[in-house]
């Protein structure tokens, strides 16, 4: 049957690094309580006038490169954000044309810090059902603009960036037998819409900030993240022993640590990225998969293991063979 296997992968973080220490003179925190409690030792920080579109080009272009491929190579753009350019049209319109792509379909899939694994998802339906053979599944965030700068709480602990990832169909012959995305899972609850929210929006007719009770989120968190990742392995008869790569959101370290511990996976076989990163929501996947790739660790045949959750709540796993 047909598998989506991956092609290339890329990256883009702005320019502007902003380290804990910065946030001393505006807030009563401390580099030392942001890096105890989240594991958070710098961000990047879009530019004035700098979008989510246009990171997710450079990142788009990273991975085009990197698979060896032109933007007419590929037939569909899943773009996953929370903070797109406008309203309309899509932020995944505007990668369309920023790369110069002039077929095929392109749109946005909203699931917060999930994002990135139900476009991963979809991709791999889109794939498998033969409706597309490369799609280009992109991670793109500005959550720098929905801060709150007068929270503690929350505005320390996010950053701005784009990943991206290109999935192109294979039959499973030869040396891609194995490869590919084995298995999905997908949940979300909303029930639980007020521990993490953004107070504002189009047809409330007004502009907001997120929003977040982060002692409860933590909470759901770790079970949840560690009951979707083992639900996905599970599905194909594999478990925490068989993983070469957990590639987790990257919310906060003490939260990638329990749900490591939880899957039996020492933290060698963990892909971190957010120290660096900080909370960059549904780009932090791919921006730390793209890390993980390009460094060396991951390499062709690894089993990875992705899992987030965010705002919804939404969360999910994808377990794919590199
Ligand atoms: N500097 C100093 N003190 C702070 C800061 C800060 N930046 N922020 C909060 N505090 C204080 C609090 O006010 C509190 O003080 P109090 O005890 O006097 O009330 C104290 O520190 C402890 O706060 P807690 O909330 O108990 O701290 P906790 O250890 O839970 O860490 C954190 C907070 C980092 C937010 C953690 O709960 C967390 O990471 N939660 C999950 C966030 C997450 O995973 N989000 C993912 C989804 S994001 C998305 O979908 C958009």
């Amino acid at each position: 049957s047909t598998r989506a296997i991956v092609r290339g992968v890329g990256h883009y973080l702005p320019a502007h690094v902003v380290e804990n220490a910065e946030f001393e003179a505006t807030l009563d925190t401390s580099d030392e309580w942001i890096r105890t409690r989240s594991g958070i030792e710098r961000r990047h920080f879009a530019a004035e006038g700098e979008t989510t579109s246009q990171m997710a080009v450079e990142a788009a272009k990273a991975a085009l490169e990197d698979a060896g491929l032109e933007a007419d190579d590929l037939d569909a753009i899943v773009l996953a954000t929370s903070t797109a350019d406008l309203t309309f049209p899509s932020a995944a319109t505007m990668v369309q044309a920023g790369i110069g792509m002039t077929h095929g379909f392109a749109y946005d899939v909203q699931a917060v810090c999930a994002g990135f694994i139900f476009a991963l998802a979809n991709a791999n339906s889109m794939i498998s059902s033969g409706l597309a053979r490369r799609v280009l599944v992109i991670g793109a965030e500005t959550f720098s603009r929905i801060m709150n700068w007068t929270d503690r709480g929350t505005c320390v602990l996010f950053g701005d960036g784009a990943g991206a990832l290109i999935l192109e169909a294979s039959e499973g012959t030869g040396t891609t037998a194995d490869r590919g995305i084995l298995s999905v899972d997908l949940n979300s609850d909303g029930r639980h819409r007020d521990i993490l929210y953004v107070d504002g929006g189009v047809s409330t007719g007004t502009s907001g900030h997120l929003v977040m009770q982060g002692k409860e989120v933590f909470r759901h968190a770790v079970e949840k993240l560690s009951d979707t990742a083992h639900s996905a392995l599970a599905k194909v008869g594999l478990d925490g022993t068989d993983v070469d790569w957990l590639v987790p959101h990257q919310a906060n370290l003490r939260i990638i640590k329990a749900t490591a511990q939880r899957l039996h996976l020492p933290m060698e076989k963990v892909i971190v990225t957010v120290q660096d990163h900080g909370n960059t929501s549904a780009a932090s996947i791919p921006l730390a998969l793209s890390v993980g790739r390009h460094e060396g660790r991951i390499v062709p045949g690894n089993l990875v293991v992705t899992e987030a959750i965010g705002g919804g709540l939404a969360w999910g796993s994808v377990v794919l063979r590199w």
